[in-house]
């Protein structure tokens, strides 16, 4: 078990981890996801040690591996990490890669080194290429070598570091299934990742980071389908969101216009959805700002990028005035005919309570 007590990670400009408490129970395979920058190799980073954490603690099983007088190199025995970049030796041969650290750190005989290497090269499907270097293989290879090469300490747990971002892409799917079967093992693993079905098919449980911290946490069917927070909805779904405040009667129609129009230039929407997202747009400006006495507008677009799809959101501060019962059947036939879904809702004590909200056709 790892045990994680208000973990702090400050560099002299950004503080990735602000304060991260969490356990992670023995056999868990938590895929680790988030936006660049948010301090998840940090965490594996701190979790083995190869950072120092500003403050908190970490507890490996039930040695703190914060505390000065720890024995890192031991608790290391049981922790495996895997890289982006392989960091293989050069000059030594597959299974001597293997070979290197249970012989120097565990004092295993030559044999038995051999002998539990070429099993895992059979694992990882690459016995045949136990003599040669590195340099002969593709990275794939030199990934699943890399893989074969923790698993000689037989660690309990492993962290990846995105094992198959510096990958072609026509090697990421060996790759991940080697990581798919070790993810049947028992063994703890972590996985930070941005192919997201992979994450999914994999783990019993998702961190979103975000935000200094573990921003989320469940199960993959939480996280992913019905995620609690916004941020990681905009994350899992590839949300690309545009943001628009119209603040007075006379706001800047036009310039909202371009703004749409590069939003969508810049997300290569396919320029039929473009048009519809532009016109729902207008038609809900026109309908709406000259019915508010004070107009104070929120319209925000989501596109997601992985289902080609978009929907706006409009709230806005008055009395409760539902849009879709609106006399302007010109208006509204427009909007019907560019949306596929066209709902009001009135949220109480929201500052902005009325809330437009539509799918903007996709076909
Ligand atoms: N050694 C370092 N020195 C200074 N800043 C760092 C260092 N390592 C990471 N950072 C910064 O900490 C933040 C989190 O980094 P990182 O954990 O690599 O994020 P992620 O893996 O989620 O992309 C980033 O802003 C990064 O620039
Ligand atoms: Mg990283």
């Amino acid at each position: 078990m790892i045990k994680i007590e208000h973990l702090k990670k400050e560099y002299p400009n950004v503080t990735p981890l602000r304060d991260v408490s969490v356990e992670i129970h023995d056999g868990d395979v938590i895929s680790v996801i988030g936006p660049s920058g948010t301090g998840k190799s940090t965490l594996l980073r701190c979790i083995n040690r190869l950072e120092k954490p500003t403050s908190g603690k970490i507890w490996v099983d039930d040695v703190e591996i914060t505390d000065p007088k720890c024995d890192i190199n031991k608790v290391r025995q049981k922790m495996g990490m895997v890289f982006q970049s392989f960091n293989l030796f050069g000059h030594r041969t597959v299974i001597e890669n293997i070979m290197m650290a249970p012989m120097d750190l565990l004092k295993k005989p030559k044999q038995e080194a051999y002998d539990t290497g070429m099993r895992l090269l059979r694992t990882v499907g690459l016995a045949e290429k136990a003599l040669n270097y590195p340099d002969a293989l593709s990275g794939g290879q030199k990934q699943r070598i890399a893989i074969a090469r923790t698993l000689a300490m037989d660690p309990d747990i492993i962290l990846f570091d995105e094992p198959t971002s510096a990958l072609d892409p026509t090697m990421v799917g060996e790759v991940q299934a080697v990581i798919r079967d070790l993810s049947k093992t028992g063994k703890t693993l972590m996985i930070v990742t941005h192919e997201m079905a992979f994450a999914r098919a994999i783990c019993n449980r998702v961190f979103y980071m975000d935000e200094g911290g573990i921003y989320e946490d469940g199960a993959p069917e939480q996280v992913f389908d019905h995620p609690l927070k916004e941020s990681t909805r905009r994350f899992v779904r590839r949300l690309k969101v545009l943001e628009l405040n119209i603040e007075s009667r006379d706001y800047d129609f036009l310039g909202m216009a371009g703004e749409i129009e590069q939003y969508c230039n810049r997300n290569q929407i396919p320029p039929k959805l473009a048009n519809r997202i532009q016109l729902a747009f207008e038609e809900t400006a026109r309908l709406l700002v000259p019915a508010l006495e004070n107009p104070r507008v929120q319209a925000v677009c989501a596109y997601s990028e992985q289902a080609e799809r978009a929907e706006w959101t409009f709230r806005y501060a008055a009395p409760r005035m539902d849009l879709t019962r609106s006399d302007d059947a010109l208006a509204l036939a427009v909007l019907t005919g560019v949306t596929e879904e066209f709902q009001y809702a009135w949220h109480e004590g929201d500052a902005l309570p009325n809330a437009l909200h539509m799918q903007v056709r996709h076909n």
